[in-house]
């Protein structure tokens, strides 16, 4: 019997009660009763965000928001300090060097977190700069980098922001945008948020709104100003993506039912036991000191073709994991516990592991990863 279990790190799972309300009959994006919807999803992504600031909502994935972030707050030759230390850290730099935005890379070992002395190094050689951009959660390599410390040596700069891309965090462990002062808090749909992809949002600080009034560089589809003013009427400012958003409105329902503080306890326990249980078979994890509660990395071991791994899990058991990008192409995979993910996803997951890698030759007992990630599970 053919059945999936998706356990990659974005798209996630999307629950029943979120696809029933997607599967909704369309209504007009600027017809009251949309408005209403538009309204309370306002408030709860601000409960999402823990923030006081709008949540901008576009119609658009993940990279779009950070495209507009570049290109909504910075000007021309401005310099920005660039965070990279995965695939999507290098994204911000290739967003910048697209706008004409002069990237100053602080270059970090992939499967590493950035070390905070690394920005304050850059912050001093380059006091101009106008941005730090940034990963909470950097998904291509699990790691999850110490935001909190940067925004602290952000916050005392006035004419510099603090731009994080919380894609794979928001919603999977605690990021609080105003107490932390982050001055940009990007995210999307496809994640935590256990919604299709398609939806992105973004968060902007009364600092950043401000750099964005001085912003010269060409915008228009992602014209965040013209965001905020549609959405105090409770619209977007084109044609609203309104089946996905009314299945936001059911998505965070089901994240304030269930409380972000209970949210984030169960996603840690989720990501400790699935550690836990690689670590059981004798394997090594790539971010073994600040690893992501978004998804675990975990090294190939030698010998083992890595590139089939994924293939093979999913063709003969049905479970969606995701392997390595570019250079790490074959070299890892990943396992996702974001979103709508419960234990027994992972233990069904980490089974399936055991049984592909035992077809690929590698030594373990069936069932080991099983016991640990149990043993985590029931403490
Ligand atoms: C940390 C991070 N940043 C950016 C992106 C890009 O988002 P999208 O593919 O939605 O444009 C992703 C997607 O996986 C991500 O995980």
């Amino acid at each position: 019997m053919k059945k999936t279990l998706l356990l990659t790190p974005g798209p996630t799972p999307v629950p029943e009660d979120v696809l029933e309300a997607m599967a909704r009959p369309m209504i007009h994006h600027r017809h009251e009763p949309f408005r209403a919807v538009i309204e309370k999803v306002k408030q709860d992504l601000k409960v999402l965000f823990q923030t006081k600031n709008e949540v901008l909502i576009l119609g658009s994935t993940g990279t779009g928001a950070m495209e507009g972030a570049v290109s909504n707050l910075l000007s021309r030759g401005d310099k920005a300090i660039v965070v990279r230390g995965g695939k999507f850290g290098e994204r911000w730099g290739e967003i910048c060097e697209a706008y004409g935005v002069q990237a100053i890379p602080v270059d970090v070992e992939w499967g590493k977190a950035v070390d905070a002395g690394q920005v304050r190094t850059a912050l001093d050689q380059a006091p101009d700069a106008r941005a730090v951009f940034l990963q909470a959660s950097e998904t291509s390599t699990g790691v999850k980098h110490p935001v909190r410390e940067i925004a602290d040596l952000v916050a005392s700069r006035e004419n510099t922001v603090i731009v994080v891309d919380a894609i794979t965090a928001l919603g999977v462990f605690d990021i609080p945008t105003d107490a932390w002062k982050l001055d940009v808090v990007v995210t999307g749909s496809q994640k935590a948020l256990m919604l299709p992809p398609g939806l992105a949002f973004v968060c902007l600080s009364e600092k950043a709104w401000r750099l964005a009034k001085e912003s010269d560089l060409p915008k228009y589809y992602f014209d965040f100003a013209k965001e905020k003013k549609n959405l105090e009427k409770n619209q977007t400012a084109y044609t609203s993506s309104v089946s996905l958003i009314m299945g936001l409105e059911a998505s965070l329902e089901r994240i304030k039912q269930e409380g972000l503080k209970n949210l984030f306890a169960r996603t840690e326990k989720l990501a400790r036991a699935t550690r836990e249980g690689v670590k059981a078979l004798g394997l090594e994890l790539f971010a073994p000191e600040s690893p992501s509660e978004a998804c675990t990395a975990i090294k190939v071991p030698e010998g083992i073709d890595g590139a089939k791994i994924p293939t093979l899990i999913r063709e003969n058991h049905g479970v969606a994991i995701a392997g390595g990008q570019a250079h790490l192409k074959g070299k890892i995979v990943r396992i996702s516990h974001m979103g709508y993910v419960n234990a027994y996803d992972i233990l069904s997951g980490l089974a399936a592991l055991e049984f592909v890698l035992q077809d690929l030759g590698y030594p373990l007992e069936l069932g080991a990863s099983v016991r640990a990630a149990m043993a985590v599970l029931a403490s």
